[in-house]
């Protein structure tokens, strides 16, 4: 699957002006992320994960930075800031994938389950979009740099996973990946009837709207031009 979608990836990261904003969603994403992360060292009881959650949140915010300052370079470069009409973030999402850390639900456990699920996609992600970057170099090393800390988050959730969830973890991880893959579900349902709708309504203006658009011409040209005569007398007290 990933092969087969490698030219597409190239195809998506050729064009330098949609790069450049493709690097800037990505440091929004990131910067989320960082948010939720300095969310959880605030509510968790645990003073390891505590330590570990702050230096991840502090990574976040400086992949946030990378992203940020690389993406704006390549607009500079091309002297332009309007983003191309076509941005599609599901073929390219960033660190959480299309989804939002869910920080206060659950405690640690699910936490945990659900981030070493999206590090682990950011990791391939990351990967993919290294090499279909092609020859720009700056980027290349941007992303290089960026995989090191998502493998290293990818690895310290699954040890902390369980270790304060040890009976839980398989569980925990079956449940975090089934609730993704019904959030693309739904995404993918969405998009759907976002298309249908639009083929239906199309529809229904081409086959519904002719007869009615007909009718009118002709009760049109049935009516006389200009002031006509009432065709009885009103009273000129009432108000219609
Ligand atoms: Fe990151
Ligand atoms: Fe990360």
């Amino acid at each position: 699957m990933r092969s087969l979608l490698n030219p597409v990836q190239r195809w998506l990261w050729r064009d330098p002006v949609r790069r450049g904003h493709r690097l800037l969603r990505f440091a929004e994403v990131e910067a989320d992320g960082g948010r939720d992360l300095a969310r959880a060292a605030e509510l968790t009881a645990d003073a390891k994960l505590r330590r570990l959650y702050l230096r991840h949140a502090s990574d976040e915010q400086r992949h946030s930075e990378i992203f940020r300052q690389r993406g704006t370079e390549l607009l500079r470069a091309h002297r332009t800031q309007s983003e191309p009409a076509w941005q599609p973030d599901w073929l390219a999402p960033g660190e959480r994938g299309l989804d939002d850390v869910k920080v206060d639900a659950g405690g640690d456990g699910p936490l945990l389950a659900f981030l070493h699920l999206s590090e682990a996609a950011a990791a391939r992600g990351f990967t993919t979009y290294k090499e279909a970057v092609g020859d720009d170099h700056d980027t290349r090393t941007v992303f290089a740099t960026i995989l090191k800390d998502e493998e290293f988050h990818m690895t310290y959730t699954r040890h902390e996973l369980a270790r304060v969830s040890p009976r839980r973890q398989g569980w925990l991880l079956w449940k975090a990946r089934f609730g993704r893959l019904w959030k693309g579900y739904l995404r993918i349902a969405v998009a759907i009837a976002g298309v249908m709708g639009a083929i239906v309504l199309t529809l229904q203006y081409f086959i519904l709207l002719p007869p009615f658009a007909w009718a009118a011409k002709r009760a049109a040209k049935r009516e006389t031009e200009g002031w006509a005569a009432a065709s009885a007398p009103r009273d000129l007290k009432a108000q219609y």
